[in-house]
């Protein structure tokens, strides 16, 4: 009986991180620009969704500057241990005012993402 069970858990783990590694190309963290001097810490947000059964969530996030600001860099990095989940910039982002950011979860998981927003 424990030897099914350990069974199934390294075959569940197996198949979901192969299919991270596909589906997450470029896009399990997000890193978009760079931070030049004088660029300042526009925004910091933090987006959580606990995991739900069989159900892939996602939610979007705007940051939203006037009509001077320039973004310069946009990050979305996973806090605590991965759970092969997935940013990536919906609009605008770099040289924009704006940006909205995805970030999506892996099937079975939740997401726990920092999203920072750098420009003047
Ligand atoms: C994403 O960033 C977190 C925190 O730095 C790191 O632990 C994780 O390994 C990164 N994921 C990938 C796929 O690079
Ligand atoms: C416009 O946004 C920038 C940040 O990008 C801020 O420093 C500036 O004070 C804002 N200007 C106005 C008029 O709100």
């Amino acid at each position: 009986m424990k030897f099914t069970i350990a069974l199934l858990i390294v075959t569940t783990v197996a198949s979901l991180a192969s299919g991270a590694v596909v589906q997450g190309i470029g896009r399990s963290n997000l890193s978009q620009g760079y931070v030049y001097p004088g660029d300042r810490l526009l925004t910091r947000h933090y987006l959580y969704q606990p995991a739900r059964p069989n159900t892939i969530q996602y939610q979007d996030y705007t940051y939203r500057g006037n009509y001077t600001t320039r973004i310069s860099a946009v990050t979305a990095t996973e806090v605590g241990y991965t759970q092969y989940a997935s940013a990536w910039v919906l609009a605008g982002g770099v040289g924009y005012s704006s940006v909205t950011v995805r970030v999506q979860s892996a099937k079975g998981y939740g997401f726990y993402f920092v999203i920072d927003v750098w420009g003047r």
